[in-house]
């Protein structure tokens, strides 16, 4: 399978996606294993368990995953390497902005407002930051709280509140940041000022967003960075990073997020010799030194309860729980209502604010042909009614394929599969995340 990375930058990847021996690897990558493998056996060997020293041969084996994880990187993603949006069509663009695709030329004729390239044949192409630009050039034809003003610019007016979600379940695996990509990919595609938090220190989210943590981050990177408790802290606003998708930002993560589970309790037994605002009020309070920048903020949680998770669900304004519909999946969601709600109602009592506009599960990874997933979904709603999204995440191989390159379906071309694939999964994401934006929507008092 080849990606390009964008049509712009003329960078290109290719990765293996067989299940074969070779899977992960690119010709000549072999030898560079097998030696690798080879000096780990001898070290291995070395290592007894009569020696002791079993966190030297795992430091060794991280050294040698680090050192082989960064070849195989250079060789995908180039450090110059930067990820670009494709160019849309007029008539993807017209789409998108509410139009029609004949106004749309109409205005490009006329040489009316932000104008598109225009390639061979004349052949207009626009790109996001153009869409955008257009949408504000129309919505000032009209009067500024006019519902046309507002179909075009769907910026939040002063009244609605910022809305806050976090993509959440400790259940590893469970579709939390596939399904916070798309939904913060899809936002800014509608034009919404969206925020991109990455509260995971394996940071796939940022890599998705086009960060590689290792190369593009140094130390105070993170959201740590703002709501750790010593006198590093920094504004979150320094710490926001633009993304190659217009009006989209993003706060990226890595390891150092893990400080926030280790600083949090020596704060706690420190509490009354300081007076730093508690562990669940700290991202809700850096959220708000940024609010009047965005409309949604979109937070991919860790799948683990510990204080960064509660310290989103205490930011958020709303919240979706990504459930893979396996029994197994369902027996630790419960677990995790079960612990969510007993750690949330302590912060509760210690004077955290808690009120959801939406909690809504997600049924993730769904193939509606497998008799026990569609049990399972099935369940799921008959237990909790109208708090289960209609429109499920389909599992498919153009969502898999693409996250193997760190893209998403909004990046790769619908050239890299059969159409009925790409159809199909653009299908069910563009259902799930509409029935997401209704939702914000309605908590600010709109219709669709
Ligand atoms: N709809 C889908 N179709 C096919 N594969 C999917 C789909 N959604 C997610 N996946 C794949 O499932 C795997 C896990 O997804 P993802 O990383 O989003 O889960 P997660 O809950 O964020 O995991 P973690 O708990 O480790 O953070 C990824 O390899 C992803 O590409
Ligand atoms: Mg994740």
């Amino acid at each position: 399978m080849h990606f390009p990375l964008g049509p712009g930058d003329g960078v290109g990847c290719a990765i293996v996606t067989t299940d074969g021996p070779e899977r992960g690897d690119a010709p000549g990558e072999a030898k560079d294993g097998t030696k690798a493998v080879a000096e780990r056996e001898r070290e291995a060997a070395t290592t007894t368990r009569a020696d002791g020293r079993a966190d030297e041969a795992i430091a060794r084996d991280a050294e040698l995953l680090s050192a082989q994880l960064s070849q195989m990187r250079e060789r995908l993603f180039p450090p110059s390497a930067k990820k670009a949006l494709r160019p849309f069509t007029s008539g993807e663009a017209a789409k998108l902005i509410g139009v029609s695709d004949g106004y749309l030329r109409q205005l490009s004729i006329s040489g009316e407002g932000p104008q598109p390239d225009t390639g061979a044949g004349g052949r207009r192409s626009y790109t996001l930051e153009t869409i955008n630009a257009l949408r504000r050039h129309l919505a000032a034809q009209h009067d500024k709280a006019s519902p046309k003003a507002r179909q075009y610019l769907k910026w939040r007016e002063p009244g609605e509140h910022l809305q806050v979600i976090a993509v959440t379940n400790f259940k590893g695996g469970s579709g939390k940041t596939t399904t916070s990509a798309h939904l913060a990919q899809y936002l800014a595609l509608e034009g919404y000022r969206t925020l991109a938090i990455d509260l995971d220190p394996q940071a796939s989210f940022s890599a998705l967003l086009g960060y590689q943590p290792e190369l593009d981050l140094e130390g105070n990177d993170t959201l740590y960075g703002a709501i750790r408790y010593d006198e590093l802290r920094r504004p979150l606003r320094e710490i926001l990073r633009p993304t190659y998708f217009d009006g989209l930002t993003l706060v990226p993560g890595n390891l150092e997020l893990q400080e926030f589970e280790h600083t949090t309790p020596r704060q706690l037994a420190e509490r009354g010799a300081r007076d730093d605002l508690p562990f669940f009020a700290r991202i809700g309070a850096v959220i708000e030194e940024v609010e009047a920048d965005f409309d949604v903020v979109v937070i991919d949680c860790p799948p683990q309860l510990g204080f960064l998770t509660l310290g989103a669900l205490c930011a958020a304004t709303s919240v979706v729980v990504t459930v893979h519909p396996q029994m197994l999946d369902v027996a630790s969601m419960s677990q995790f209502l079960f612990m969510t709600a007993d750690l949330l109602a302590v912060v509760r009592e210690a004077g955290g604010a808690l009120g959801f506009d939406f909690l809504r599960y997600l049924v993730t990874r769904y193939e509606p042909h497998d008799g026990p997933q569609a049990q399972i979904a099935g369940f799921l709603r008959a237990q909790f009614g109208e708090r289960v999204l209609t429109n499920a995440m389909l599992k498919s191989t153009a969502i898999s394929d693409a996250g193997l390159t760190k893209q998403t379906l909004y990046e790769v071309g619908r050239e890299n599969f059969t159409r009925g694939t790409y159809d199909r999964a653009m299908e069910s994401l563009t259902a799930v995340n509409g029935e997401i934006e209704a939702l914000i929507r309605a908590s600010w008092g709109r219709g669709r």
